[in-house]
C-alpha cells in the first residue's frame, strides 16, 4: 500500500437514486415517499428546453414545500455547453431553503467543469451566508469524461459520487447501440459456433470504481432503459455491484426495490463475513496470519474484504 491511506467516501446509503423530470410536478410527492435512499431532481436531458425555466421554478418551490425525510435531495443541473446550467446553480443557490444536498452535474468532461461549477457555487454560498455546503456528484458520459476520469474524481473537496451514463457515453464513444446499459446483442465471443455475450461497460466501471476509490467519491451504476426487464437490470446492477459500484439509478419506480435488493449486502453474505472475521480472530490469537475457511484461504487481505460487506451493511441498517 502506498503510505497515502485511500480516503472514506461519505458514508451514506447510495443504493438506488430516482429520477424524475423537473416539469413533471405530480412526480415530487411519490418521489419523496418512494424507498429510493437519493432523490435526483431532473432540469436536463427529461426537460424540454421551451420548459427549462418553469422546471428550475417547479423544483425549487418543491426542494422547501415537500417533506423529503432524511433523503440525500439532488438536482441534475444542465450542462456547460447549454446557456441554461448557469442560472440552475444560481437559483437553486439564492433559494431561500437550504434542504438542497447536491448538484449533480451532467456530461463532465475534465477537472476544469468541476472547478467552473464550484467557483460560482462558492462565491454564492459565500454571499448568501449559508453554512451547509453544497455537495457535488457527476455523472461520466462522454469520451473526455472517461479518458479524463481520474482528475475528475479529484476535481473538488464537495465531489461525493459518480455515475457512469450510458446513452450519452455510447453516444459519444461511437459506439452501435441505441440501448441504455445492458447486453448489447453484437457484443460476444464464439465458441464453437455458440454465441456467448460479454458486458461492453465493464471497462468504463471499473476506471470509474478505480477513480473513486483512489480519491473517496462513491461510484454508482447509472440507468437502465428497459424499465419491463428486471431480470436485465437485476443482472447489469449485480455486475456493478461486483465491481464495487454501491448502487444504481432508477427511471421508473419498479427498479427501485431491485436496487435496494442488490446493494444491500444479503444476510448470508454478512454472515458469512462476519464467520471470516472471527476465524481471523482465531487465527490472529494462534499467532498465524492465515487460516481456513470452508476449505478455502483466508488472510489478513480477506479481513478488508470482509470489513467491506459489514461496514456497508452496518451503514445501511444505521441510516
Ligand atoms: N418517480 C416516482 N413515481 C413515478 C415515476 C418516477 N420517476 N415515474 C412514474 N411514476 C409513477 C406514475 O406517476 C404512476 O403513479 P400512479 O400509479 O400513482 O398513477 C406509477 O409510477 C406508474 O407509472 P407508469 O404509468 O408505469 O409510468 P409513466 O408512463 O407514467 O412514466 C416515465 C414513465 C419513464 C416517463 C417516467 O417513469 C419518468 O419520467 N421517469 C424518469 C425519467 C427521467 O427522469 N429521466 C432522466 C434520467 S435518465
Ligand atoms: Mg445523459
Amino acid at each position: 500500500m502506498s503510505f497515502r491511506l485511500q480516503p472514506q467516501p461519505v458514508a451514506r446509503p447510495n443504493r438506488c437514486q430516482l429520477f424524475g423530470p423537473g416539469s413533471n410536478t405530480k412526480l415530487f410527492a411519490k418521489m419523496a415517499a418512494s424507498d429510493a435512499d437519493v432523490i435526483n431532481l431532473d432540469l436536463e436531458d427529461s426537460v424540454a428546453p421551451d420548459d427549462k425555466a418553469q422546471a428550475r421554478a417547479n423544483v425549487i418551490e418543491a426542494i422547501g414545500s415537500v417533506e423529503w425525510g432524511n433523503k440525500t435531495l439532488s438536482v441534475r443541473i444542465n450542462g456547460l455547453d447549454t446557456p441554461y446550467w448557469y442560472r440552475d446553480v444560481v437559483d437553486l443557490l439564492e433559494a431561500e431553503t437550504d434542504r438542497l444536498d447536491i448538484i449533480m452535474i451532467p456530461k463532465v468532461g475534465c477537472a476544469a467543469d468541476v472547478y467552473a461549477v464550484d467557483a460560482l457555487v462558492t462565491a454564492i454560498e459565500t454571499a448568501q451566508g449559508r453554512t451547509k455546503p453544497i455537495g457535488f456528484e457527476v455523472i461520466i458520459e462522454s469520451a473526455a469524461g472517461i479518458a479524463h476520469v481520474e482528475e475528475i474524481a479529484a476535481a473538488s473537496p464537495r465531489m461525493q459520487a459518480m455515475s457512469l451514463g450510458a446513452a450519452d457515453f455510447a453516444a459519444s464513444m461511437g459506439m452501435q447501440t441505441t440501448g441504455i446499459g445492458g447486453t448489447q446483442e453484437n457484443y460476444y465471443m464464439l465458441r464453437e459456433g455458440e454465441k456467448h455475450w460479454s458486458d461492453p461497460w465493464h471497462w468504463a466501471q471499473a476506471a470509474i470504481v478505480a477513480a473513486c476509490r483512489t480519491h473517496g467519491v462513491l461510484p454508482v451504476d447509472g440507468p437502465f432503459g428497459d424499465f419491463s426487464d428486471d431480470d436485465g437490470y437485476r443482472a447489469q446492477a449485480r455486475r456493478s455491484a461486483t465491481l464495487g459500484m454501491v448502487g444504481k439509478w432508477a427511471i421508473h419506480p419498479k427498479q427501485i426495490a431491485l436496487a435496494n435488493e442488490v446493494f444491500t449486502p444479503s444476510d448470508t453474505a454478512v454472515a458469512e463475513a462476519r464467520e471470516i472475521l472471527a476465524a481471523m480472530e482465531q487465527a490472529k490469537s494462534d499467532g498465524a496470519g492465515a487460516t481456513v475457511y470452508k476449505g478455502r484461504l483466508v488472510d489478513i487481505a480477506s479481513i478488508k474484504q470482509a470489513e467491506v460487506i459489514v461496514k456497508q451493511a452496518e451503514m445501511i441498517a444505521a441510516s
